[in-house]
C-alpha cells in the first residue's frame, strides 16, 4: 500500500531547515523524492546512494538534484561545505559513527537532520500500530479514487539494530548538542546544527 513513513515527514524535515536555501547534501537518497523537495525549496542539491537502480530512477525523474552513485562511507565528502545535509532512513544501513562524517560536510551554522529508524519497543508503538493501519488504508483509497496506481520503485530496505536509547547515547557522544526526538511509526529525527565560525576580533586601531 502506497503511505510511506519517510515521505510522511518531509514537510516536518523542511520546516526544520532555516529559510533561504543554500547548498543541500542528501544521503541515501533512494528515488530522489526528498533530494527533488529540496530543490522546490531553492536548495542547490547533491544527492547520494550506492544503488544504481535507485539512482537511475532518480535520474531519470530529474528535478534538479545532481545525483551520484555513491557509498558515503567510502566517499570523500567536501569539508565543511553543505549549509544541510539530510540522511532518510539509511543511517541504518551504515554504521553509526558515520554521522562524524556528515557533520564534517556542514558549513559553520550548518543543519544536519537524521530521519531514522530504531530497533526495539517503546510506548508510542502501542499507538503506531493502528495509525499505520489507518493512514495505510486511507492513502491507498485516496489512491483508488484518483485512479491507476503505480508502485513506485522500492529503495533498498534493511532491518535497524540500533535502540532508541543506543542512539541518544552515541548521539551525544559524537554530536554533542545535537537532540532526538522520537516520533511516530518507528522513528526519529536527529538535528545538529553546527556552531557558526566565530566572529573575526575587531582590528584594533
Ligand atoms: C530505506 S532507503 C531510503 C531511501 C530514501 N532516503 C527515502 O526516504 O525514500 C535506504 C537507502 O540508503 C541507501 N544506502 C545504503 N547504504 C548506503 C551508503 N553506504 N551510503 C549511502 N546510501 C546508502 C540504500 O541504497 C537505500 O536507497
Amino acid at each position: 500500500m502506497p503511505f510511506d513513513h519517510n515521505d510522511h515527514y518531509h514537510r516536518l524535515l523542511l520546516r526544520s531547515l532555516p529559510p533561504g536555501g543554500g547548498t543541500a547534501l542528501d544521503i541515501g537518497c533512494g528515488t530522489g523524492r526528498f533530494a527533488r523537495r529540496l530543490a522546490e525549496r531553492g536548495y542547490q542539491v547533491d544527492a547520494l546512494d550506492p544503488s544504481a537502480e535507485v539512482i537511475a530512477e532518480a535520474e531519470a525523474a530529474g528535478g534538479g538534484p545532481r545525483f551520484r552513485r555513491a557509498d558515503v562511507t567510502a566517499e570523500e565528502l567536501p569539508a565543511g561545505h553543505y549549509d544541510a545535509v539530510t540522511c532518510l532512513a539509511s543511517l541504518h544501513h551504515m554504521p553509526f559513527g558515520t554521522v562524524t562524517r556528515l557533520r564534517d560536510a556542514l558549513a559553520p551554522g550548518g543543519t544536519l537532520l537524521v530521519l531514522g529508524c530504531h530497533a526495539g519497543m517503546t510506548a508510542w508503538d502501542v499507538v503506531a500500530s493502528p495509525a499505520n493501519a489507518v493512514a495505510r488504508v486511507a492513502v491507498h483509497a485516496g489512491e483508488r479514487l484518483r485512479g491507476a496506481y503505480t508502485p513506485p520503485l522500492k529503495a533498498p530496505v534493511r532491518q535497524p539494530d540500533m535502540t532508541l536509547p543506543q542512539i541518544r547515547t552515541e548521539a551525544a557522544r559524537l554530536l554533542p548538542g545535537s537532540r532526538v526526538r522520537q516520533l511516530l511509526f518507528w522513528r526519529y529525527l536527529l538535528t545538529y546544527r553546527k556552531p557558526a565560525e566565530p566572529a573575526e576580533p575587531a582590528e584594533r586601531t
